[in-house]
């Protein structure tokens, strides 16, 4: 991380490797010098109030790789079609603290827009990574309206990112389709996603989604790849898969 952190002025503890949790169930515990609190790795609104938490917990610990790789990946298709990156503007969904901006920014993105959720998200974002958006909107992606819709959309985007926030809880696959619907034709596409959401046994209905939308050739596929998304608490690896795409035409 480029980001300069000073020393936690806290205590964090991991569950036994010995046990295993599903994603949405697996959490840490943290002293702030009153005792042992637990927290949920999805209660993100408190995770992000405590600066360097986030990174400490998921990259330092748990070796998160997930915005390095989709970024790369995106950066790769960008070259190989010859689009430079100084011109495209990415719509940055799922924004977190600003991680996927920050490393978007280092491989030369000119404009990144963040969506999210959580205020806390936009607050941490602006705390940790001041300048990596150029506009951050809180917003339910599962409940736009159409002014809010037509106010995000206005940022002219020719590309879309969400790393590790579609599924389990975060990002339905509806509101996947609303982001999409604010990127223009010929715009590229780079997403994660647990691998086994994009297999024929998924019931995140995510597979649904995007092998619909390749069926119909709304959607072109570019290149993906598996790749170790994290290590769950268990220490054993989380395979997710990046996939870079384009989109080809416009909902039919
Ligand atoms: C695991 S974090 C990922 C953050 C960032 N993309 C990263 O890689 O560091 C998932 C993010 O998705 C956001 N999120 C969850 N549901 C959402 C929704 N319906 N609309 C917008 N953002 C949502 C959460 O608030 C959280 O910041």
């Amino acid at each position: 991380m480029a980001v300069e952190r000073s020393e936690p002025t806290y205590r964090l503890a991991l569950p036994e490797p010995t046990t295993s949790f599903e994603q949405d169930a697996e959490y840490c515990v943290l002293d702030l010098g009153h005792g042992w609190t637990e927290y949920r790795f999805h209660d993100y609104d408190e995770l992000f109030k405590i600066p360097g938490l986030y990174e400490k917990l998921f990259y330092d610990i748990l070796q998160c790789q997930s915005p390095a790789v989709v970024a790369g990946a995106l950066a790769e298709q960008l070259d190989a079609v010859g689009v430079d990156p100084s011109g495209l503007r990415v719509l940055d969904v799922g924004a977190g603290n600003g991680i996927v901006a920050e490393e978007l920014r280092a491989r030369g993105v000119g404009k990144v827009v963040g969506i999210d959720i959580l205020p806390e998200a936009r607050d941490a974002a602006e705390r940790d990574r001041p300048g990596v958006y150029d506009d951050y909107h809180v917003v339910d992606l599962t409940d736009l309206d159409e002014e809010t819709t037509e106010t995000i959309a206005a940022g002219g985007f020719d590309a879309l990112t969400c790393v590790a926030a579609l599924g389990f809880g975060d990002i339905p696959p509806a509101a996947f389709r609303a982001a999409f619907d604010m990127v223009a034709v010929d715009g590229f596409v780079a997403i994660t996603l647990r691998d086994d959401f994009l297999s024929d046994g998924d019931t995140s209905g995510f597979a649904g989604l995007i092998s619909s939308m390749l069926a119909s050739g709304e959607l072109e596929e570019l290149g993906s790849t598996v790749y170790r998304h994290r290590l769950a608490t268990s220490r054993d690896p989380l395979l997710y898969r990046a996939v870079v795409a384009r989109k080809r035409r416009p909902r039919g």
